[in-house]
């Protein structure tokens, strides 16, 4: 009954038409999401299964406690943990620099996104992958914004440390080979946190983006759900842009910077780049209004 009166009152509020375009957006995920019972659920990670039943995944209220900062051994062990998750999405937006201005406001943009996706997982916890930034109240950033979705929305959290050390709070944490650049600019050499260098996904993002999760399989089913970037500066940029070519499903939520100083504009690069990309027809895309 509350499910049925959960999707009326979806309904009321977007309309016709953005329902079209979130069926269309989802429909991939719809599919995806019969997947756990048919049997991808029973894959249980190496070496995770002596600290609980992975199973299947843990449900509302449960898995906090239970998975509290494991560390991944390997890109394996990642990838056999995603795949325990009925929905697992790629959250990018503004980090230590640029911060939110508000993030209540954020998650009230996201919310449409996140009562449906409680709707589909039912009982079961979520994933949701970032880059590990710390969480902070003071300084609210994309590790803020996620520490907020665990505690409130149901969701576990994976954090791909490619630099810097892993917080208290993810659920789990995979912390990649470090890579640097030589820095020219500074004379200093840097860690490379993500987005694209010399061609290629760099840090985090070779990881987060890699081919097994964000390319369909045999029979059109990608491990990652969707990519949701809640604003996001030029390394989210790079990001965004990746997935859009490679096809992966995106959504972006436009969130105000904190330090607008910080990309010299209140939105951020990403608002101007799907600004332009909406604007060149239809898109697997759907930009929730606040
Ligand atoms: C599993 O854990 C053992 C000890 O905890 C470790 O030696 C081994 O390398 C791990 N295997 C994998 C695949 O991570
Ligand atoms: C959190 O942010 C505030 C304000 O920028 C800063 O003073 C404080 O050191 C930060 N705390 C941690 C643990 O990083």
């Amino acid at each position: 009954m509350l499910a049925v009166l959960r999707v009326l009152a979806y309904l009321c509020t977007f309309g016709t038409l953005v329902k079209n375009i979130i069926s269309y957006y989802f429909a991939p995920i719809q599919l995806r999401n019969e997947i756990p019972k048919d049997g991808r659920a029973q894959q249980r990670p190496k070496n995770v299964s002596k600290h609980n039943s992975l199973q299947t995944a843990p449900k509302v209220g449960e898995g906090n406690q239970c998975f509290k900062r494991l560390q991944l051994s390997s890109f394996e062990e990642l990838l056999a943990v995603v795949k325990t998750y009925p929905e697992v999405y790629l959250f990018i937006g503004y980090g230590a620099r640029a911060q939110y201005a508000d993030v209540d406001e954020v998650i009230r943009g996201l919310l449409p996104m996140l009562q449906d996706i409680h709707y589909r997982c039912g009982e079961k916890r979520w994933l949701g992958i970032y880059g590990g930034d710390k969480a902070n109240v003071t300084a609210p950033d994309l590790g803020w914004l996620m520490k907020r979705l665990q505690d409130e929305h149901g969701c576990d959290l994976l954090a791909v440390q490619a630099g810097g050390e892993p917080d208290d709070h993810p659920t789990f944490h995979f912390v990649p080979e470090r890579q640097t650049k030589y820095d020219e600019h500074s004379g200093k050499t840097k860690t490379l946190y993500g987005g694209i260098h010399g061609g290629e996904l760099v840090g985090g993002s070779r990881i987060y983006l890699a081919d097994e999760l964000v390319k369909p399989d045999s029979s059109g089913i990608r491990l990652l759900t969707g990519l949701i970037s809640a604003g996001g500066g030029q390394i989210a940029l790079e990001e965004l842009r990746y997935a859009d070519e490679v096809g992966l499903p995106w959504t972006y939520v436009p969130s105000r910077a904190g330090n607008t100083q910080a990309y010299g504009s209140t939105y951020g690069p990403v608002h101007n780049w799907v600004t332009d990309r909406l604007s060149n027809g239809p898109r697997p895309v759907l930009v929730s209004a606040r």
